[in-house]
C-alpha cells in the first residue's frame, strides 16, 4: 500500500515501516558516532518500542557492551487494511539492526500489567540472557487492566483547582484558550494506578522472587517535573501524583528488594504520551524554539546518550544524583536563562506572531517523524509492504 499521514490531533493513525527503519537506524548512528562509554549486560526495558524507551533500548544495545536486551511493549501488528503501529516498525528496524551487528536483541508484544507478561519475560529471561542486571522502566500507558479484569484510565487533569491556560491546538495549529478541569478522587486514584509505580514494583519483585535479577542491578524509571508554568497540569496534577508515586516506588524497591532503584527526570519531548497533555505542546514549541536558539536542543537519542555516557558511570558505579536522589536530564530545559525566555514567549504568544516565538515546524516535523513521516531518502509514493516481521 501507499502509506501516507493520517493526523488527527495528537496522534497519527498510520505509520511508514520504511520511515520508522530510518528513525531507529539515525538513532543507532547517532550512538555508533559517539564516543565509547559502557553499559550492562543484560538489560530488560519496559515499553521499549518508541521515546524514550526506544532510545535507551539502542543506547545499552550499540554501547561498548554491546548489551542483550529484553524488550516489552504493546504495539499492533498490521492487517490487511492498516499499518502496524510506528512501535511495532520500530521494533523491527531495531531487531533487523542489532542482529545484522551480532547484538542480541529480543521482544515480548504484551501487556506489560498483567502477570502473564511479567512470567513470560521472566522464562525468557532465565531461557536465554540468564540474570537481567539493568531494567529501564518507560511505559507511558493510557489505561491498565487490573489483575482482577477490570480496566482503569489514566486522566490527564488538575488537582483541586480547574486552571486555564494557553494551549494549542494541534488540529487547528491555533492558540486557544483550555480551561483543565479538577479530577475527581477515583480519576486520581486511577492515574496513580496506571502511570504510578506499582506495576514497576510488580516487575523488580517477580524478577527478584524468580532469580532473574542480578544482586548488584539497577532499575530506573522516567519522570518528569517541568517549570512552573506546566505546574497545575504536571507536576501538581493528577500525573505529577502518579509521579510522586513512582519516586516512592523507588524507595520501596531499595529498602525492601535490596535492587538500587532510580527516577531520571527527562526533558519534554514530542512523544506519543507527551503530545495528548493538555497545554503542553504549545510549551514544547517555545522550548524548542528557546533551546534550538541556543544550541542546547537535545531529542530522546542525545537525552539517554547523556544518561547512559555521562550522569552514569556503569564502570565506577558513580552516579550524578540531586538533592533527592533522583538523575537529572532535563538540567538544560530548566536552565533559568531558557525558562526566563520561556515566560516571556508565552506571555508575548498569539495567534499573530506563533511562529516568531514558537518552533512550530520543528514540532510538526518531529510529530511525524515518530510515525515514519517526513524523512530525506524515503519515497512516500512508493508501494510498501506494511507487513513487518518481528
Ligand atoms: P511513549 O508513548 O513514546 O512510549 C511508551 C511505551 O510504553 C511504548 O513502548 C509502548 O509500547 C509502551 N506501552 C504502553 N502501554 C503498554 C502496556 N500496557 N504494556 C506494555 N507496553 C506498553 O512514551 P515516552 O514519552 O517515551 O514516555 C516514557 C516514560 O518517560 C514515561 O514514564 C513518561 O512519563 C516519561 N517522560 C516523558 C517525557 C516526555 O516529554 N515525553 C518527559 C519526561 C519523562
Amino acid at each position: 500500500m501507499v502509506i501516507e499521514p493520517k493526523i488527527r490531533g495528537f496522534i497519527c493513525t498510520t505509520a511508514h515501516p520504511n520511515g520508522c527503519f530510518k528513525n531507529v537506524e539515525n538513532q543507532v548512528n547517532f550512538i555508533k558516532n559517539q564516543e565509547e562509554f559502557s553499559t550492562k549486560k543484560n538489560v530488560l526495558v519496559v515499553g521499549c518500542s518508541t521515546g524514550y524507551g526506544l532510545a535507551s533500548r539502542i543506547c545499552c544495545a550499540f554501547s561498548k557492551t554491546k548489551a542483550a536486551t529484553l524488550g516489552v511493549m504493546f504495539e499492533k501488528p498490521a492487517t490487511e487494511k492498516r499499518t502496524a503501529s510506528a512501535g511495532f516498525y520500530n521494533t523491527a528496524a531495531f531487531e533487523q539492526i542489532a542482529k545484522s551487528n551480532n547484538i542480541w536483541a529480543k521482544t515480548i508484544n504484551a501487556d506489560a500489567f498483567l502477570s502473564q507478561t511479567i512470567e513470560t519475560a521472566i522464562n525468557t529471561i532465565k531461557s536465554t540472557m540468564g540474570k537481567v542486571d539493568l531494567v529501564i522502566y518507560s511505559l507511558a500507558a493510557p489505561r491498565r487492566t487490573m489483575p482482577d479484569s477490570t480496566i482503569v484510565s489514566s486522566t490527564l487533569k488538575t488537582v483541586n483547582q480547574p486552571y486555564t491556560s494557553k494551549t494549542l491546538n494541534l488540529k487547528t495549529k491555533k492558540i486557544e484558550q483550555v480551561t483543565v478541569e479538577p479530577a475527581t478522587k477515583t480519576e486520581i486514584e486511577n492515574t496513580i494506578k496506571v502511570m504510578g509505580g506499582e506495576n514497576w514494583l510488580d516487575w523488580i519483585k517477580a524478577l527478584k522472587k524468580a532469580n532473574a535479577i542480578s544482586n548488584n542491578a539497577l532499575t530506573i524509571a522516567y519522570s518528569y517535573v517541568g517549570p512552573k508554568l506546566t505546574f497545575p497540569i504536571y507536576k501538581d496534577g493528577t500525573i505529577g501524583l502518579a509521579k510522586n508515586d513512582l519516586f516512592e516506588t523507588a524507595k520501596t524497591i531499595e529498602q525492601n528488594l535490596n535492587i538500587k532503584a532510580l527516577i531520571s527526570v527527562n526533558k519534554a519531548l514530542v512523544t506519543q504520551a507527551s503530545s495528548a497533555i493538555p497545554i503542553v505542546p504549545l510549551y514544547l514549541t517555545i522550548l524548542y524554539k528557546i533551546m534550538k536558539a541556543k544550541g542546547c536542543h537535545e531529542g530522546c537519542i542525545e537525552q539517554m546518550h547523556r544518561l547512559f555516557a555521562k550522569k552514569i558511570n556503569f564502570a565506577t558505579n558513580a552516579i550524578e544524583l540531586d538533592s533527592k536522589g533522583r538523575i537529572r536530564l532535563d538540567d538544560l530545559e530548566l536552565n533559568p536563562e531558557v525558562q526566563k525566555e520561556i515566560e516571556i514567549a508565552w506571555q508575548k504568544i498569539n495567534n499573530e506572531n506563533l511562529n516568531q516565538f514558537a518552533d512550530l515546524a520543528g514540532y510538526s516535523s518531529d510529530f511525524e517523524k515518530m510515525f515514519g513521516f517526513g524523512l530525506e531518502s524515503i519515497d512516500y509514493s512508493a508501494d510498501v509492504n506494511q507487513f513487518v516481521e518481528i
